[in-house]
């Protein structure tokens, strides 16, 4: 898919609820496949990563319906997983498919799990080797890489993990593997890592001790779950209005957990105009409602390192913000980039480059001077957050630009073009036909 933007004609102005979270969406069903009885899920991002999660849960046994605008689900029990038959296609989601692991190394069946291209190069032994440090059975392509085939046993043992990297993927996946084993599971990380398990869990009946360990044979009972706006999202609607002179955004119902919200720190301190009211909790989960104004041209900033995991995946549209921003924005630890849907650091020094961006590119960040944006094609490679990163930054380059490999933006926000152009904002589709 090819999105062709134009500068923007005026300023952006309205209100949105950006789509559900989508780690939180993840969780909610696969909790709810785990716990015994009916669950309720409002707000659940509707998007293909979703899907990939709701249909595997749906092929291990979980029942799936609609009421109104919330979706049911019937869980099996811990227990009650069912053999599916067929390999489980993840499709493009790193979280489905690390998540769902966890649950399976312990199920006393063979599961073949299954991605698209991204997902293939995408490296699975950050999991592979704690869970078989628990005794998990688990056979990857050559490079650790998926498809994943997962032996089962259910007879795990517990462990106390440090993990090398801060990520909520392998945090979440070594304590769902932990629910099944004997004994405890923690797990600790370089820096905290997004929190939304352990925020779910004790919903969902199940105690942790520790902050970040569980119990084996701990049982997960249904639960309401009610899923904030994404602030992943959202972030692209900041960094717009941030960008087109006199804009004006209010985003509502925006989930602002605190291991979540490192761009808007990062904005603020770049100079922009961010109010949030209605702070509120839902679900153990804070939220609340952002405007964001133009505040005319932003200040580069160095990047903290100790932000980095608070906001991993915004980082692409920080960097066009930074794009434009006066003197130079320095971001380093942030190697886990190039490990994404794409290398996000080489997506983004590519593209920017091609804008006529001056920057340096380092093997953990990268080094951007602020200054005007040209025009021209540049590549998504199929990277969601990239392709959307480039859209928006596309609404002040000096004229028409085109952003080719956008096919992905249904997996986290199918509704951008749609939302971006109805606040004003000047992006449409040229070519619906898929990159892959
Ligand atoms: C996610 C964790 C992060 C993030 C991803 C979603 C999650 O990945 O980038 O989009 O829902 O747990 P890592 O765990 O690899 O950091």
């Amino acid at each position: 898919m090819i999105l062709e933007t134009q500068p923007a004609r005026g300023s952006l102005q309205g209100e949105l609820t950006p789509p559900g979270d989508k780690s939180i969406s993840h969780r909610a069903v696969i909790f709810s496949c785990l716990a015994e009885g009916r669950s309720s899920v409002t707000g659940l991002l509707q998007s293909e990563d979703v899907k990939a999660t709701v249909n595997a849960c749906r092929q291990l046994g979980m029942g799936v319906s609609r009421e109104d605008e919330t979706l049911v689900l019937e869980g099996v029990g811990g227990a009650g997983l069912s053999r599916p038959a067929a390999p489980l296609d993840m499709g493009n989601s790193g979280t489905a498919m690390r998540l769902l692991a966890g649950v399976l190394a312990a199920q006393p069946f063979e599961t073949v799990l299954i991605g698209d291209e991204s997902l293939s190069r995408r490296p699975m032994t950050r999991i592979v080797k704690p869970l078989s440090l628990m005794g998990a059975r688990i056979e990857t392509a050559d490079g650790g890489t998926p498809p994943l085939k997962i032996i089962g046993n259910d007879r795990l043992r517990g462990i106390e993990y440090r993990s090398p990297i801060a990520s909520a993927q392998v945090k979440s996946c070594l304590l769902l593997a932990g629910l099944y084993a004997s004994g405890h599971t923690t797990v600790t990380e370089p820096l905290k890592s997004r929190d939304h398990t352990e925020k779910m869990l004790p919903a969902f009946g199940v105690d942790l001790f520790g902050g970040c360990g569980v119990t084996g044979g701990s049982r997960l009972k249904a639960a309401a779950v009610h899923v904030p706006a994404d602030i992943s999202s959202a972030a692209f609607f900041l960094v717009a209005a941030a960008l087109v002179p006199g804009s004006d955004l209010l985003l509502r119902n925006v989930g602002l957990n605190e291991t979540r919200d490192g761009v808007i720190h990062v904005m603020q301190a770049m100079g922009a105009d961010l109010a949030i009211t209605g702070r509120r909790e839902q679900g153990g989960e804070a939220v609340g409602d952002i405007r964001v104004r133009y505040a005319g041209r932003l200040r580069g900033v160095d990047i903290p390192v100790e932000r980095v995991p608070s906001m991993i995946d915004e980082l692409p549209v920080i960097l066009a913000l930074a794009a434009v921003a006066e003197g130079t924005t320095r971001l380093r630890g942030a190697e886990e980039l190039r490990v994404k849907e794409s290398d996000r650091l080489a997506v983004m020094a590519g593209g920017l480059s091609e804008l006529g961006v001056s920057l340096q590119e380092y093997p953990d960040g990268m080094d951007i001077l602020g200054g005007a944006i040209g025009a021209g094609q540049v590549d998504g490679a199929g990277d969601h957050r990239c392709a959307m990163s480039f859209a928006v930054l596309g609404q002040v380059a000096s004229a028409q630009m085109r952003v080719a490999g956008a096919e992905n933006i249904d997996t986290s926000f199918p509704s951008f073009v749609q939302e971006l152009s109805r606040v004003g904002g000047s992006v449409s589709v040229v070519d619906g036909g898929s990159e892959k």
